[in-house]
């Protein structure tokens, strides 16, 4: 029986949740020792809450080449681990100084900024021993092609070098290619790695991955767009997170520099783009077509 798009995706959603939720639990068992409320920190901020929508991409990215469910699930881990050190350290009273976070107070919040920051380092380093790991891939040269993309995406040259422009947008004014950039590293870097690491289990050449690029670049910069709508427009109780923050911090996002109807219409055609990437696939793309509608309309 075919499953519309909306059911297809909630299932996938909830699957995808559920794997990665098992595998936190099962890596991060506390200790008896001094090193519990570390542990009990990581514990709380990757267990049981976001969208899980990276994993939820290298499922799917893995799913148009065949590749196995614990390999996907793997490395959609190692995503989600510096997805959520990224969320701990841009919380933390240094960055956006926010207070709550997935529904419940931020690491910081709930434990001390000193746990938190020990936190996002950890979750950090367990996304590179996760795919290290033999369990991700039997070939040492697929799991180094990983380790190597993902450390891409996350550092300078990525989620992190985003970040520092983030904190540049609050003082300095930034115009539309400055702010594309920004989203591209921010928000776009982690994205483009989970289309890449299906690619790479597949030992797809680079040359032959110019459609999941652009694939991934579009939905970045949407999901972002619809990231910084629902600070202007979402509702707290729905999203998780504080709104009106990127407004009262002063910050150039697509929503204040183009207005919020323009940047709707933007993150819409960014999305017509990302799907018409995937052309030449069939239905085993069908849930990247479905994620990248779900970027947009989503409410949280
Ligand atoms: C929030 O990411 C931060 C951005 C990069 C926009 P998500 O919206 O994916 O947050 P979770 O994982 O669902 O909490
Ligand atoms: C954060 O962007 C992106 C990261 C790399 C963590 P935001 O600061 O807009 O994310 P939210 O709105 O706090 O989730
Ligand atoms: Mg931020
Ligand atoms: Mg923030
Ligand atoms: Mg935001």
């Amino acid at each position: 029986m075919r499953q519309d798009a909306g059911t297809r995706l909630e299932t996938a959603l909830t699957e995808i949740a559920e794997a990665i939720d098992v595998q936190f639990d099962r890596l991060l068992p506390v200790p008896e020792d001094q090193r519990a409320r570390l542990y009990e920190a990581m514990r709380y901020s990757a267990i049981g809450g976001g969208k899980r929508l990276r994993p939820l991409l290298v499922k799917a990215s893995c799913d148009l080449f065949n590749i196995g469910w614990e390999s996907a699930v793997r490395a959609g881990l190692a995503v989600e681990c510096i997805h959520v050190y990224s969320l701990i350290h841009d919380d933390l009273p240094a960055m956006d100084n926010d207070d709550m976070r997935r529904g419940k107070p931020t690491a910081h919040r709930a434990f001390d900024e000193a746990t938190a920051i020990l936190a996002g380092d950890c979750l950090h380093d367990l996304a590179f021993a996760v795919l290290a790991d033999e369990r991700t891939h039997a070939d040492a040269t697929v799991r180094c092609e990983l380790i190597a993309s993902l450390a891409q995406a996350s550092g300078p040259a990525g989620m992190a070098g985003g970040q520092m422009m983030d904190l540049v947008a609050e003082t300095t004014p930034f115009d539309l290619p400055a702010i594309t950039r920004l989203q591209l590293l921010k928000t776009g870097a982690l994205i483009v790695f989970c289309l890449e690491a299906g690619a790479i289990f597949a030992r797809i050449p680079e040359d032959r991955r110019t459609s999941l690029r652009g694939y991934a670049h579009d939905v970045g910069l949407a999901f972002q767009i619809a990231d910084d709508l629902l600070d202007i427009e979402g509702d707290a109780a729905v999203t998780g997170k504080a709104v009106g923050k990127d407004a009262a911090a002063g910050k150039a996002t697509f929503a204040s520099l183009m207005g919020v109807e323009k940047a709707r219409q933007q993150a819409s055609l960014l999305v017509a783009q990302a799907k018409d990437h995937l052309r030449d696939f069939g239905e085993e793309a069908d849930l990247l077509r479905d994620i990248a509608d779900f970027a947009i309309s989503r409410s949280y």
